[in-house]
């Protein structure tokens, strides 16, 4: 069990919410098992905001009176103060966030306290917690995925018209523009932001009056409480609302998948800033040197982002294996889902902030990528549509192509740099203009439909995705 905060046994030597059936103590070692206010004690501002709404609605139906409901709410903020303080005395004893801070108000304000849980049970109040939680998380993460895609916006523009080879298989393919590559990743960006709000309409719904499965025999307002907490509805079954933690397991899957997104680019960014390819530099302040090698700059960041991701495709799959063969309704089980959430949600953010703060820093040797894209014949394609467009079919052209890049291999020089003569030899239809189409630039003017590499298409793509995110 982590110790990290200051927690004490305060509530030992009782049981301390289901003292009457028990005809003796926990034991000890199972108390600190069984406890998880280590680790959901990051929900109290959750937990109280559902206590909070949980009361208001028990006065509305009668069940609390006025003086109780103050004398409540008047407690919670003192918890509130206290915990945002440092000043809690959060107890393994009282097991979870949501006895410590029961027992708090009872300590604080006596029977009214002890009335709180009226109707209620920690089974709907941890659902509860969660996705409350879990929503104002994914909107930080919403929030910094578009910081990110702003940095690469202002990176695309700037590199609108930079060349770069184009690979497939990490061979040189065509050439692009690198503002065209940044924008791929914008797309996948765009998709991973879509993916958490997405998962966010299925989650924000109320679990609380689920209570511990059944629902209460109290006539609570269930739609007064979803709707004090921005649910916009109550959850329709009361054994699903308390069991239900696919939202999470969504949350993680779209986590995965950003994580893997962000994966690839760092890999890209590695293989970059590698004295190989030498395209970009890294900002130092994101790299660290070698205790050893005085000569090193190593991309940490990039490198410990590509490492995380197993972390979280790891908590994705601890919770569906949580999950699986789980009987309805709550089952303890599910006190093993925070930890892998929280995990995923701190290393989403991190991964995030790193990329978002770093990626509008890096610095691009634009004559060493210009020089990789006229490596590895990347304007062959260029010189088979030339060949299309005077009348040849493509598979011939292709032949012909292949032939002039042996020619070009065996004399180490690149198409545009053979003689319109020696280009003749493979097929007479080649004329002067040709050399038009081999150019770099020539190549990546000439994809200048939707989503090419064209910088014209790129400036466009940028435009979209401005008006897009309004910025
Ligand atoms: N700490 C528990 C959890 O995280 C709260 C619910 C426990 N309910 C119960 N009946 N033991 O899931």
């Amino acid at each position: 069990m982590s110790n990290n905060n200051n927690e004490t046994d305060r509530g030992a030597g009782v049981n301390a919410a289901w003292g009457g059936r028990f005809s003796e103590q926990t034991d000890a070692f199972v108390k600190r098992f069984t406890a998880s206010v280590s680790f959901d004690q990051r929900m109290y501002k959750q937990d109280i905001q559902g206590s909070r709404a949980h009361a208001r609605m028990l006065h509305k139906i009668g069940v609390l009176d006025r003086q109780d409901v103050e004398t409540i709410l008047q407690g919670l903020d003192t918890i509130e103060r206290e915990i945002q303080r440092g000043e809690f005395d959060w107890s393994v004893a009282l097991e979870d966030v949501h006895m410590n801070i029961e027992a708090r108000l009872t300590e604080l304000v006596g029977d009214a306290g002890k009335r709180l849980h009226t109707g209620r049970s920690r089974n709907d109040q941890v659902a509860t917690d969660i996705r409350l939680y879990l929503r104002e998380q994914i909107g930080l993460i919403i929030a910094e995925i578009k910081r990110f895609e702003c940095g690469l916006l202002e990176v695309a523009e700037r590199e609108v018209d930079s060349i770069m080879p184009g690979f497939t298989h990490l061979q040189v393919a065509q050439p692009v523009t690198f503002g065209h590559h940044l924008m791929a990743w914008f797309e996948m960006l765009k998709r991973d932001a879509s993916r958490f709000a997405d998962c966010c309409v299925r989650m924000n719904i109320s679990p609380l009056g689920a209570a511990a499965l059944a629902g209460t025999s109290y006539p609570i307002d269930r739609d007064f409480t979803a709707e004090e907490l921005g649910f916009t509805a109550p959850a329709q079954n009361s054994l699903d609302a308390v069991s239900d933690r696919d939202f999470a397991i969504e949350f993680c899957a779209a986590s995965a998948i950003l994580m893997t997104h962000l994966s690839r680019m760092a890999e890209e960014l590695v293989l970059w800033a590698s004295a190989q390819f030498n395209f970009i530099e890294l900002p130092d302040r994101f790299c660290t040197g070698s205790s050893i090698m005085p000569q090193k700059k190593n991309p940490d960041v990039p490198e410990l982002v590509r490492g995380k991701t197993g972390r979280v495709n790891g908590h994705l799959m601890c919770l569906l294996t949580l999950m699986k063969s789980q009987p309805l309704a709550y089952n303890k089980d599910n006190q093993e889902d925070k930890e892998p959430l929280f995990d995923t949600i701190d290393t989403v953010q991190g991964s995030l902030r790193a990329f978002a703060d770093m990626i509008p820093a890096i610095k691009c040797n634009h004559q060493v990528m210009r020089a990789a894209a006229r490596q590895g014949f990347s304007t062959a394609t260029d010189l088979a549509d030339y060949l299309v467009r005077k009348n040849l079919p493509f598979r011939d052209a292709h032949e012909i192509v292949g032939k002039a890049v042996a020619k070009g291999i065996a004399e180490h020089k690149d198409l545009s740099e053979l003689s319109l003569q020696t280009l003749q030899q493979f097929s007479d239809r080649i004329d002067e203009d040709v050399f038009e189409v081999l150019t770099l630039e020539g190549s990546v003017a000439a994809r200048k439909h939707i989503g090419g590499t064209a910088p014209e298409q790129v400036k466009r793509a940028i435009a979209q995705a401005k008006q897009d995110l309004s910025v």
